[in-house]
This record gives C-alpha cells, sequence and structure tokens, in this order.
C-alpha cells in the first residue's frame, strides 16, 4: 500500500466536507433513501470512495462458531451487487471453520469523515471456484505467493519460517503463472439486513434499517 494513498486531495477533502455536511444537515431522509438498500449502499460506497478514505473498502467481518462464540476481523470488500457482498480468504482460517459450522455473518463499515456506517447481515456461501481464480489472477505476484505461503490463523515458530515458505513457492511456480491455491479462495454475504447510519446534531442520528421479506426489501427507522 502506497502511504501516499493516504493523503486525499484537495477536492477530495472538499468533496468529503461536503457529503458530510449535507449528511449531518439534511440527514437521510425515508424518500433520499428510496426503497432499494443496494442502490444507496452504492451511492454511500462512492462518497466513500471519493471522499479521499484511507481504505474506503475495509469492513469488520463477524462470524460466530456453532456455538455462538463470536469473532470478528478487518477485511477487504471485493465487489458487491444484487447478490452480495464478496471478500477474499484462506479457507482453512479461523472465520473459514466458523462459516463452515455457522454460515452467518455481519459486516460493518465506518467511514468516521463521513458519519456514516453501514450494518449488513445474512447467509454466506463459498463463490464458485471460477469467480475466486478470476479474482486471485488479478492479485499482484507477491501477494498471490503470500496466499500460497501462509497457512492463515495457524501458529507458526517465527517469521522466518513464513519467509522461508514464501521463497519455496517462488521458486515453485518461477517460471509459471501463480496458480490459485485449493485452500483459497471467496465468500459472498447475501444481505438479509442492511442498515444505514448517518451521524446527526444531538445524537438525534438517522437509522434506516431494510429488511429483505417475501415481498422484497421493507425499510423501518430505529431511533439511535
Ligand atoms: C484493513 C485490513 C484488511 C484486511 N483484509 C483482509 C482480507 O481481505 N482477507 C483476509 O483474509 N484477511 C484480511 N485482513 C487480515 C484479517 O483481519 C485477519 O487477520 C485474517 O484474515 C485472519 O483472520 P481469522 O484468523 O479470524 O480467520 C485484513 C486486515 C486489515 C487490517
Amino acid at each position: 500500500m502506497n502511504v501516499e494513498n493516504a493523503e486525499p486531495s484537495l477536492l477530495a477533502r472538499l468533496r468529503s466536507l461536503f457529503i458530510l455536511g449535507r449528511g449531518v444537515l439534511k440527514g437521510l431522509s425515508e424518500e433520499t433513501a428510496g426503497p432499494d438498500p443496494l442502490a444507496l449502499f452504492t451511492e454511500w460506497f462512492d462518497d466513500a470512495q471519493r471522499s479521499g478514505i484511507y481504505l474506503p473498502d475495509a469492513m469488520t467481518l463477524a462470524t460466530a462458531t456453532k456455538d455462538g462464540r463470536p469473532s470478528a476481523r478487518s477485511m477487504l470488500l471485493k465487489g458487491f451487487d444484487e447478490r452480495g457482498f464478496r471478500f477474499f480468504t484462506n479457507y482453512e482460517s479461523r472465520k473459514a471453520d466458523d462459516l463452515t459450522d455457522n454460515p452467518r455473518a455481519a459486516l460493518v463499515f465506518h467511514w468516521p469523515r463521513l458519519q456514516r456506517q453501514v450494518r449488513i447481515e445474512g447467509l454466506v456461501e463459498k463463490l464458485p471456484e471460477q469467480e475466486s481464480r478470476e479474482y486471485f489472477a488479478t492479485r499482484p505476484r507477491g501477494s498471490q505467493l503470500g496466499a500460497w505461503a501462509s497457512d492463515q490463523s495457524t501458529p507458526i515458530d517465527d517469521r522466518r519460517h513464513l519467509e522461508e515458505s514464501f521463497r519455496e513457492h517462488e521458486a515453485r511456480f518461477k517460471r509459471t503463472d501463480v496458480p490459485l491455491p485449493p485452500f483459497w479462495g471467496g465468500y459472498r454475504v447475501i444481505p438479509e439486513a442492511i442498515e444505514f447510519w448517518q451521524g446527526r446534531a444531538n445524537r438525534l442520528h438517522d437509522r434506516l434499517r431494510y429488511t429483505l421479506g417475501d415481498d422484497g426489501w421493507t425499510v423501518a427507522r430505529l431511533s439511535p
């Protein structure tokens, strides 16, 4: 990650001030939010990306074991559409073990500069291997080798072990493209509920929670 990218341009700063001001002053009404939470998420995600926020695609992913013990970690969103929200990881990691036993998850985005939060809950499915292969192919070679080198979430004796494993895979795939590891790929969170939180004055924040029923999405306003 280029650290220079962490410094937003003047235009991005102005844009973020404008979006923040409009959000805090005018708030999130049912009319402006509309009936489709995906359209609203698209708008907010776009606002976050254009506001010069560092890692606007960073989100918290919460999972739980079968007996309900939760854990959470930061992840990067790697695409979304009407089917759901995609992320990629190691299929033998702690989160993956959770998702095998209990295929439900929650995602949280927080964009402090815009005084906004989005919470997403739903069932989780593994992506088809072809989709993971296509995404893996777009990653930098170093990240691809890093995926092979790391038995994510398992204890290791020391860092040297990891670096040796990286070098071994570098030598192994010296003359070829790095293939998708069989233990690595994506998941999709299929949303059943999406809540938008817009910060307002005097803690009278706006909260709109969309839930999916047989007749599509319905929206309710929640007390902050
Ligand atoms: C900003 C940020 C983004 C991250 N994105 C990912 C990601 O997209 N995929 C991933 O496997 N780990 C990602 N990580 C690492 C995870 O937070 C976590 O350490 C790792 O996935 C192991 O989690 P687990 O042991 O609960 O399975 C990210 C960490 C940070 C701080």
